[in-house]
Parts: structure tokens; sequence; C-alpha cells
């Protein structure tokens, strides 16, 4: 393929793509297959890599991510980035018409749209293409977040149709329910703490460095506000024209000619809004006709020309029946208030989040009282309070336990934190089921084809007490294995089988395990205070387990980012004999314990006679990491790209002359996971 072939057929694949991710994410009717849309991507993603002079920057491979942005740029708006006033009743709606009346002499037209609960983003166009992406920040500047938000698949990298050559559009970026209950259910299992709600799960995401860990957050964007030289006089022509133009406008807008159709469009959408996909916290009320929004003009703070009314965060009283003391894969024990079954925000609540000892106390709630429960942003509903003049005579004190009521051993509570902890960690049943499922998941080992159910019954029928039983499980000991789920929290019943491929694909899963790198089996391991990041420090200081086993507290803080907390943590996990066993049966078994290069470990001959240069930087592994596995496979590694290079592993932000080096000398440029499949 020639340069000119080239970049024809990338120009052609971006413009298909593109068109095809809008018929897809904004208009819900796709022409082809997730497969085909795959296959074109993947073509485009191989050439953007052998011809990089010829990716756009609004290429559709963007969406995938891989971006690092390692500070984000402040920006100055192009017009200041306002809130709105609130509104909690429908007197103040009325106020707030009489008060337009009075200074335009007539009763505009307005328009009713909903209140998206999510993150502000103002998107900037030029010649139909997205160019900067910039957060509210203080409403005067924010940060540029651009590279994030070219992975959110609803909003379109290229406009079609009729579009203004310059303008911006201004929306809202939200994680959908869906989204948000994954990446939680995920957190969990990873150890890493829970977002609150979606809302903060959306700003967390939009913070992120790295571009590809946003693409996999699963973010949304709705746009309601037009800046800039618009085909029509008011708002609600020009937000249908955008929606020709491919943004995602919303449909749940309606015209509103009075105060009673604005009060019908609220009460509709204050009992409908349980059942959107999304969260909103109320109702936006704007002036449709742009000639009188100018008249109006706006305040300090926010357009006289357009309101929000709040939706009440909905509020029911209950009895608190009992409290169940729930403990976690880190030995925390949660209260959880049961309730007697009531009807709150479209779902029945039958339990409630205490959060622990001191809210207990705060509250002064006893068994037995009428508690007042809320939904606020929150997914789980909390006690907001205690109807003291309805408590009975019977109401009972809560005394939190001293004991686990897990394995019964004595809690502890570390100064300055509020939970009470069972240290038991390598015996109480729920901190090793925590345990066993942190390590086989994503982050860590990988090992998918565990998912969390069957790892539970691994550890139920007593195959797998610890992470280095895993490594020793066989065929017969897993084939016929089963459990019945009984029907509940909104699933069917049904029965997990360990049939033959099931066992097969676990083993193969969990023998593919031992290339995991070490820094992700030091995460795996489960050790408190010890994540991902934090584990990738230690294993580049220490590069080997026998070193970081002997470190102590004081050889440890020396390390970037590791303070007295962990260095406590990890000389204590590994004083303990039984882990120093488990370690040595990993060992045993084959896991990778050190950076090291050594030569001794070679298993394989797949990459002989073949030379490769390693550049950039890498998702899984380190730069050191792939020359292991390159020696490891009979393959040579050299530093410089020359005619005798044969591969080109390129990472990201690798250095430009290398590659236009191995471009010249048509040298196969692949990526860390084209290199994988080499030698797998
Ligand atoms: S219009 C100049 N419309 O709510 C007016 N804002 O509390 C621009 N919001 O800053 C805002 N949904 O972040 C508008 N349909 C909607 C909205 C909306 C959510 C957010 C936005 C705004 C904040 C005000």
């Amino acid at each position: 393929m020639t340069h000119e072939e080239a970049q024809i057929r990338i120009d052609w694949l971006s413009r298909e793509i593109e068109r095809h991710n809008n018929l897809y994410y904004a208009e819900a009717a796709p022409q082809i297959s997730d497969y085909e849309f795959d296959q074109l991507l993947s073509e485009l993603q191989q050439l953007e890599m052998r011809y990089p002079d010829l990716a756009h920057p609004d290429s559709p491979t963007q969406r995938v991510g891989g971006a690092i942005t390692k500070e984000f740029a402040t920006v100055k708006h192009s017009t200041p980035m306002l809130s709105l006033a609130n509104t909690y009743s429908e007197g103040e709606i009325r106020d707030f018409n009489q008060r337009i009346r009075k200074a335009v002499g007539q009763s505009p037209e307005y328009i009713c749209e909903l209140k998206y609960d999510g993150v502000a983003i103002g998107l900037r166009y030029s010649g139909g293409r997205l160019i900067q992406a910039v957060t509210r920040g203080d409403g005067t500047r924010g940060d540029d977040v651009t590279q994030n938000v070219k992975t959110i698949h609803s909003i379109p990298l290229r406009l079609k149709g009729d579009f203004p050559d310059e303008f911006e559009i201004r929306g809202e970026i939200f994680m959908p329910a869906r989204s948000f209950e994954n990446l939680n259910r995920q957190r969990e299992i990873d150890g890493e703490p829970l977002f609150a709600n979606p809302r903060n799960a959306a700003a967390g995401s939009l913070k992120l460095q790295d571009s590809a860990e946003v693409a996999h957050r699963k973010l949304d964007c709705f746009l309601y506000h037009l800046i800039g030289d618009l085909p029509f006089q008011n708002h609600y022509d020009n937000l249908m024209k955008a929606r020709e133009w491919g943004f995602n406008i919303p449909l749940f807008i309606a015209k509103c000619q009075n105060i009673d159709d604005i009060m019908a469009f609220i009460n509709e959408w204050d009992q409908e809004r349980h059942n959107l996909p999304f969260d909103i916290d109320g109702v936006v009320i704007k002036i449709n006709d742009y000639a009188v929004q100018e008249q109006l003009g706006f305040t300090a703070k926010s357009p006289r020309w357009a309101v929000a009314y709040k939706f009440k965060a909905e509020r029911v009283a209950t009895t608190l029946q009992s409290i169940s003391f729930q403990v976690g894969r880190t030995g925390a024990v949660t209260p959880v208030a049961n309730l007697e079954p009531v009807l709150l925000a479209g779902t029945t609540v039958k339990r409630a989040s205490l959060h622990n000892a001191d809210i207990i106390e705060q509250l002064a709630v006893k068994l037995g009282d009428r508690v007042y429960i809320e939904k606020g942003g929150e997914i789980i509903p909390k006690i907001v309070g205690v109807d003291f003049s309805a408590r009975p005579s019977h109401a009972i004190d809560i005394h939190f336990p001293e004991f686990c009521p897990e394995c019964n051993t004595q809690l502890t509570r570390n100064e300055g934190e509020a939970a009470w902890v069972c240290p038991n960690e390598d015996e109480c049943p729920p901190q090793i089921k925590g345990k066993l499922e942190h390590f086989v998941s994503r982050k860590a080992m990988n090992i998918d084809s565990l998912g969390e159910g069957k790892t539970e019954i691994l550890f139920e029928k007593g195959l797998v007490k610890n992470v280095a039983d895993f490594y020793d499980l066989t065929f017969d000991k897993l084939i016929g294995l089963e459990k019945d789920y009984p029907a509940g929290d909104g699933q069917k019943a049904r029965t997990v089988k360990f049939r033959e491929k099931t066992v097969e694909n676990i083993l193969q899963a969990i023998d593919q395990s031992k290339q995991t790198p070490f820094s992700r089996v030091l995460f795996a391991l489960g050790i408190r205070h010890v994540g991902e990041t934090t584990a990738k420090k230690i294993v580049q200081a220490f590069g080997t387990i026998e070193r970081l086993q002997v470190a102590t507290v004081a050889e440890l803080i020396v390390v970037d980012e590791i303070g007295e907390k962990i260095a406590n943590s990890l000389t204590a996990w590994f004083a303990r004999p039984e882990h120093k066993e488990m370690v040595e049966r990993l060992r045993a078994s084959g896991l990778k314990l050190n950076i090291e290069q050594n030569p001794a470990q070679k298993t394989g001959n797949k990459l002989e006679g073949n030379t490769f240069v390693v550049s950039g930087v890498f998702k899984q592994f380190s730069r050191d990491e792939l020359k292991n596995l390159i020696e490891a496979h009979g393959g040579k590694n050299v530093s410089g790209v020359s005619a005798k290079t044969n591969y080109l592993i390129a990472g990201e932000n690798m250095g430009p002359a290398k590659l236009e080096k191995a471009n010249q000398l048509q040298i196969k440029i692949i990526s860390e996971e084209e290199f994988l499949d080499l030698i797998n």
C-alpha cells in the first residue's frame, strides 16, 4: 500500500466508523454487526500504527482511549459557565413567572427539560470537529479533559449536515445506573473504595489520567445549551437542529405555555424519574425565545431567563426491627438496619446503611424505633432521624458487638478510624472469601473463568482456603461441583455447575495466570493498603519477593509514596509464618515473584531468530518484563532500530524518531497485545 493509498483508506475508515458509531449511539439504529464494526476499527488502528503521520487527531480510534494526561491544562471559558437559581415549590415557579411578565410585559413560551445529575461540560467544535472539552471548574476557568471526553461514544468527534463553522455546545456528562453498578461491583472485588453515587463516579472518571480506563467506565452525555452563530432565534429549534448534526439531545423536552403545563411536567417526572436509567435531581425551566432571554440577561451567578426546580429527597417513616453486623473483605464490621418493608422512591426498602458505631450513637436510635429513611443521590437508603415522640416503651438499646459475628475474634479499632475491624484476616470466612475473589479479579490475576460465584463454591466446598490452593486444583477435584441459588434480589433461581468445558477453561486460566507480572501478583495478595499503584512502586524498588520479605519499615518508607501505614502493613503481613508458607507454595507453582532477568527460565522458542526493540510505556507489562518474555521465548533484544530488527513493540509516548525509522525500514510495528499473540 502506498502512502497515498493509506491516506485514502484511513480517511474512508474514519468517516465510516464515525457514521456507524453515530447510528448506534445517537440514533439507536445500527446498520452493521458489532463484529463488522470491530473489524473496521481494528483495520484503522493497524494503519494508524503503521502510518502515524496520517492519523487524524479526531480519529474514532481515540474512543478506545490510551492517551495519558499527566496534568489537565486550565482553559478560560468562552462565556462563563453559570449555574441556575433553585426553586422548590409551585409558589416559587409562579414568582419566577411573575417577575418575567413584569420585566417583558408578556408570559413567554417556556421549555422544560430534565435536570441531569452529572458533571457540566463545554464542547468546542470548529469545522465540524471536536477540538476541546472543558469542565466547569470555577465557572470562569475549567480543566481541558478532551482526551477523556473523546472516549464517550455519544459525543460526536465529527459532525454531519449543515453546522456552524465555530460554536460551543454545553451539557452534562453522567454515568448511567447500569455502568455505575458494574463499576462499584468491580471496585468492591478489587478492594477499592466505592463511589457514593453516579455523579461522583462520573466526576472521578473524567479526571483519570489514563483515557483507556475512562473508556471502560462507560460514561454518557446529554447536551442542552448552544453558544455561537446559530441557525434559529430560539432554544428549542436549535436543539432539534443539533440533534441532526449528531448530538445526543435528550427526548424529554416539552414546550410549555403556562404554569399548569410546567407543573404537569414537573409532577410527571417526579414520579417517572425512578424508572429512568440515569439520575436526575429536578427540572430546568428556560425561556425559549433568544430575544426575550437577552432582554432579561444574567445576574452574577445565573441567567434570569431560566430556573431549576429541585425534587425533594423522598423520606418515609418505618420501624427499625433489627440490626445485622456484616463483615467485609477487609474485616470492617458494618451495621445494617433491617426495616419493616416500606415503599420509597419506587422500590421496596428492607435495609438501610448505618455506616458505623459513631453514627448509631449520634442518631441515638434504639431497636423498635420509628425511623426516617431517605434516598438521596446514594444508592443505599440511609436512616436520617428518629421519631422520638413515637418511641415504644419496649425500645431496646443497640450494642455494637465486641466480637466478630462471623468468627468470634475480639474486634479492634485503629486510632482515628471509625470502623471496628476483625483482625482475624486468615481465618474469618467472609474475609477469606473476599481475598480469594480479589485474587482472581481482572486487575489482579485475571482468572476470569472463576468469576465471583464459582470462587464462592470452591471456598464453600473446602477446595480453596488460601490463594495458593488455586494452583493445586485438578480436573477431578472440580468436575461435577454445583450449587443452587434460590430466587431473590431480582434474580431468578439458578444452578451453577462445573461441566467439562467450564473446568477446562478454569484450569487453563489458572495456568495462564502464572505469567502475571510480579507487581500484579503482589497486588493480588490483598495486603491491606497495598493497591495497584503501590504494588508497582514496591516492585520497582525491591525487585524480588526475597528482598521485600526482609525489608524493614525504615527501608520501605524510603520508597516514593510509601508511608508508615503501608510499611507497617507489609512487614506485619510477611512476618506471619502462614504467609511465608503461602509465598513458598506460590513460588513452587511457578508464579512470578521477581522482575529480574532470569535466562534459566526459558519457556519456549517461538521467537527464535527474531530481533526486537521495545519502546514506550505499556499497560500490562513493564519494559523489562517484556524484554524478559522475549528472551524466555528465544528472541533477542536490541536497543536501536536497524535493518536487522524484525519487530518494534510500540507503547505509549515512544520516541517519534524510532517510529519514523521503523516506518522507513518497513519494520513490523506491533502492540503489546499483538506481541502476546505471538508467544501464546
Ligand atoms: S442549562 C446558562 N439545562 O445544572 C444555563 N443545565 O444547577 C446553563 N444541568 O450548570 C444550564 N441539566 O450543570 C441546563 N437541562 C439542563 C440541565 C442543566 C443539568 C446542570 C448544569 C447547570 C446546573 C445548575
